[in-house]
């Protein structure tokens, strides 16, 4: 049996890392947004996180627990948040809220949200430790 879903937030957490229009040339064959190009909008975001953490270059290792809440559509409004949840000693767990304002609508609704771990790296692109 499978446990039921908890409601969703009504507002976001953490801070605001990245914000753009979706546009008609991201949509999939339903006419919504493409889940790809929203995952990578917030890969990015989480990237500017992590990269004002670590202060170097950083690497996406892993990305856990997409959830696709709500469909994105064109002309959306979309604001990427994002939280330092872990530092390890290479590694950073960042949570990532996609959230947005549509034509319609007054306030933001989150529509995904996930974890992205990033590794801190030398210029080699070996990793380094996040606190040096
Ligand atoms: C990221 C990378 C530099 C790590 O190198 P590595 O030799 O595997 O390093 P390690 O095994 O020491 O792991 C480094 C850290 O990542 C963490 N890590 C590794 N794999 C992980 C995974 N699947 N999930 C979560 N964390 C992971 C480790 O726990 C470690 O964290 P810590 O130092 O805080 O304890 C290397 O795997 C790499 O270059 N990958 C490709 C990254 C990339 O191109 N990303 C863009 C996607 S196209």
């Amino acid at each position: 049996m499978t446990a039921p879903a908890l409601p969703l937030p009504a507002a976001p957490t953490g801070e605001v890392v990245i914000r753009t229009i979706a546009m008609p040339a991201d949509t999939n064959n339903n006419g919504d947004i493409f889940g790809g190009w929203l995952v990578s909008q917030m890969d990015i975001g989480g990237a500017v996180l992590a990269r004002s953490t670590a202060l170097c270059r950083v690497t996406t290792v892993a990305i856990d627990a997409i959830t696709f809440h709500r469909p994105v559509s064109v002309g959306d409004i979309v604001t990427c948040y994002a939280k330092v949840d872990r530092i390890g000693r290479t590694s950073m767990l960042i949570a990532v809220e996609a959230w947005v304002h549509r034509y319609t609508t007054e306030t933001q609704q989150l529509v995904t949200s996930g974890h992205f771990t990033y590794v801190a790296i030398d210029p080699a692109g070996k990793p380094q430790p996040v606190k040096r």
